[in-house]
């Protein structure tokens, strides 16, 4: 299958991982890309940009085909040494940067220097269309099912994607709810050129993260997120656990009094217990409603066949078939 996704990220697939901390690690990029995806490492999971730097390096020694780097803007009072992930990024030859948070454009003349394409995550239309104006190559549309940060509009994606469709120019995955060939077709239907899984990925062989959250997910039905921080105007879609009800109990008590440090025990620095440790009741850890749909756990490259498989099918014969007059099938494989 192609598309203006896969052609600008020289991929077979139109597949993406979204970059996840403390998940997205060499292993699991290496693995998406030997699957025909497009893997990513997270940056920020790396302590320095010396340690991203070695991380590319370990990601060479398992793939040689393309793969990317998420490198997420935050609203942090430490800022982190980002012109020190661009070198490292850029000297290790990475041709794919998927930026997140807020606006990358003051970086983006370095990188689009060194021949790299930019897919910057966005949760609203306006913002794909900033996106757009600066220069960035495609957009990972985040609909408000995604794990992580939704924004504060609380738009799905059966309707954001379409609105997507409709102004912007430059291609868009679509990104938030995606787990099966049904998600890459509607997608590609209501005007995406491709999908950017998270939570879905978690839930692989190769994901490098203990087998308690790989379960958990497993064990989560659609109805077991929360939304958290929407007073701080920092919304994040999380798994529904003891902190992430300690949390929502503390936001309830506090109201417009809530600030960061009343919720930071359980929502930052806890990733580490979280992926390596497998406590999975340590802490506020993101996780899409799209739990509900992941109850297997497949490597990268038997879920990624499955998907475009099943997708064929699901074109061929299910969507052609309706316009041939064939009774409807739920079967889709
Ligand atoms: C555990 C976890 C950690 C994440 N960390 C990041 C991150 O550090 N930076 C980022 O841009 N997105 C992050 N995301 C968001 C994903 O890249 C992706 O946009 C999102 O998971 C898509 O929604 P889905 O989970 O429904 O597939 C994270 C998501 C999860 C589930």
């Amino acid at each position: 299958m192609k598309t203006r996704i896969t052609e600008l990220f020289g991929i077979e697939h139109p597949i993406m991982q979204g970059g996840m901390h403390y998940v997205g690690y060499a292993e699991l990029a290496a693995a998406v890309s030997n699957a025909g995806g497009l893997g990513i490492i997270t940056a920020l999971t790396q302590k320095t940009p010396q340690d991203l730097a070695k991380e590319i390096a370990r990601c060479r020694t398992m793939t040689d085909k393309p793969f990317g780097v998420n490198l997420t803007f935050l609203p942090a009072v430490n800022v982190p040494d980002y012109p020190g992930y661009i070198d490292a990024i850029i000297d290790g030859g990475v041709r794919v940067v998927e930026t997140a948070g807020r606006n990358p454009e003051a970086h983006l003349p370095r990188l689009h220097n060194a021949g790299i394409k930019i897919i910057h995550k966005c949760t609203s239309v306006r913002h794909s269309l900033k996106a757009e104006a600066i220069g960035c190559d495609a957009v990972s549309v985040d609909g408000f099912e995604c794990g992580g940060h939704p924004g504060e509009d609380d738009i799905p994606n059966m309707i954001l994607l379409p609105c997507a469709a409709n102004k912007l120019k430059i291609p868009f995955v679509a990104s938030g709810g995606m787990a099966d060939a049904r998600s890459l077709v509607a997608a590609l239907a209501l005007g995406a050129e491709g999908i950017n899984m998270g939570t879905r990925f978690i839930a692989t062989k190769e994901a490098p993260v203990h087998d308690n959250v790989k379960q958990a997910i497993l064990a989560a039905s659609e109805l077991d997120t929360r939304l958290i921080m929407r007073g701080l105007r920092n919304t994040e879609r999380a798994l529904n656990n003891s902190a992430t009800q300690r949390v929502l109990k503390t936001e309830q008590e506090l109201g417009s009094a809530l600030t960061f440090a009343d919720i930071a025990a359980d929502v930052a620095g806890v990733y580490p217990r979280v992926m390596i440790d497998g406590e999975v009741e340590a802490g506020v850890w993101s996780c899409g409603m799209v739990a509900g749909l992941i109850d297997d756990i497949p490597t990268c490259q038997e879920l990624i066949d499955r998907i475009m498989r099943e997708s064929e099918a699901l074109i061929r014969d299910r969507l052609a078939g309706l316009l041939a007059g064939a009774p409807i099938s739920m079967e889709i494989a």
